[in-house]
């Protein structure tokens, strides 16, 4: 079975063979992690991201991690938080649709961020664990193909979040 860490970092400076990006619906950049990871991959990976059409919320798709140290950027849409019942099935989705993506790429090596708690307002502790949940759930369900996951903390806060789920 797959890995799980947790790491306090910039997600750019990872050497994944994928970063995730917890990007909007148009996928043409924005602040935060997706414009950290826009600046650090150069603008190609904007006109790239251009020819994609959007992305819906929940779903992921997948583009080259150009300067990046990533070989691939996997751009999902986490739901920006209402506190309706939704929210929680299209943030695991993102999880669970940026692997299937990752693993049809042939990506062993993956690195997400805390999506939607940023801008969208997601309480860290409620989306750590659909986090934590989602992820052991598919490594469980894909036996047969060993990931490595890191979660990628931006602050010691998180971090904590992160190990108290883990545990
Ligand atoms: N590396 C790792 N994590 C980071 C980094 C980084 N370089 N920078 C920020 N974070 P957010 P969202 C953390 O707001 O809530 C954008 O404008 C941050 O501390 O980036 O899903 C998009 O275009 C937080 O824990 O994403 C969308 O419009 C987490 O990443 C909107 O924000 C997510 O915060 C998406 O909002």
């Amino acid at each position: 079975m797959g890995n799980v860490h947790i790491l306090c970092s910039d997600i750019t400076t990872l050497h994944c063979d994928a970063i995730v990006n917890a990007a909007n619906r148009s996928l043409l950049g924005g602040g935060g992690v997706d414009g950290a990871i826009h600046r650090a991959a150069g603008p190609k990976l904007l006109e790239e991201c251009r020819t994609l059409g959007g992305c819906r919320t929940g779903e992921a798709k997948i583009t080259k991690g150009y300067r990046l140290p990533a070989k691939f950027v996997i751009h999902t849409v986490g739901p920006i938080y209402s506190g309706a019942s939704e929210d929680a099935v299209l943030l695991a989705d993102c999880y669970r649709n940026s692997l299937d993506l990752a693993r049809e790429n042939g990506v062993r090596t993956i690195a997400f961020p805390a999506i939607s708690t940023g801008v969208y307002g997601y309480p860290v502790r409620e989306a750590t664990q659909i986090a934590v949940d989602t992820v052991k759930k598919w490594l469980a369900d894909n036996p047969d193909y060993p990931m490595d996951v890191t979660f990628c903390c931006f602050d010691e806060r998180t971090r904590g979040v992160y190990d108290e789920c883990l545990s």
